[in-house]
């Protein structure tokens, strides 16, 4: 079990998330989630999921973020700040979804991009990618 780290690690990235939560597009299951992605170089991408009313185009916030900034050109990346939960309730840890973490292998080192996982109070789970996603499709193996 991940320890919770102190109150405020990297606050500035969170809060970054939970400013993006606020624009979430989700009427049909209600679930807000934000997300703040850190370039290597300091830069930091927001996104939030937008979800369809035929469902299966729904984007999640992380990818979002992600695609947000290859799109601008940047593509190394050194850590992602998340926080979901119901609309209007406090978000609170939302562990990124399978495609997700795939998408995040394609353009991150699995052993040093760093996932947190915050709460609406700040405190905050801090990962490593190969921890959540340990035996994922990488590109290399395609490459
Ligand atoms: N969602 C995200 O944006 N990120 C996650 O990590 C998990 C799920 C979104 C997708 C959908 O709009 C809503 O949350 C409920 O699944």
């Amino acid at each position: 079990m991940n320890e919770f780290l102190a109150a405020g690690y990297k606050k500035d990235l969170v809060l970054a998330a939970l400013e993006a939560r606020k624009n979430a597009y989700a009427p049909y299951s209600k679930f807000a989630v934000g997300a703040a992605l850190q370039t290597q170089s300091g830069r930091i991408y927001t996104g939030c999921n937008i979800e369809s009313a035929s469902y299966s185009p729904t984007i999640c916030a992380e990818r979002t973020a992600v695609f947000k900034a290859v799109s601008e050109g940047y593509k190394s990346f050194r850590s992602i700040a998340i926080i979901g939960g119901k609309m209007g309730e406090g978000g609170s840890i939302c562990p990124p979804c399978g495609v997700c973490l795939q998408v995040l292998l394609e353009f991150c080192d699995p052993d040093t991009f760093e996932v947190l996982l915050s709460q609406e109070d700040f405190h905050t789970r801090s990962y490593l990618l190969s921890e959540l996603i340990p035996e994922g499709f990488r590109p290399e193996r395609i490459l």
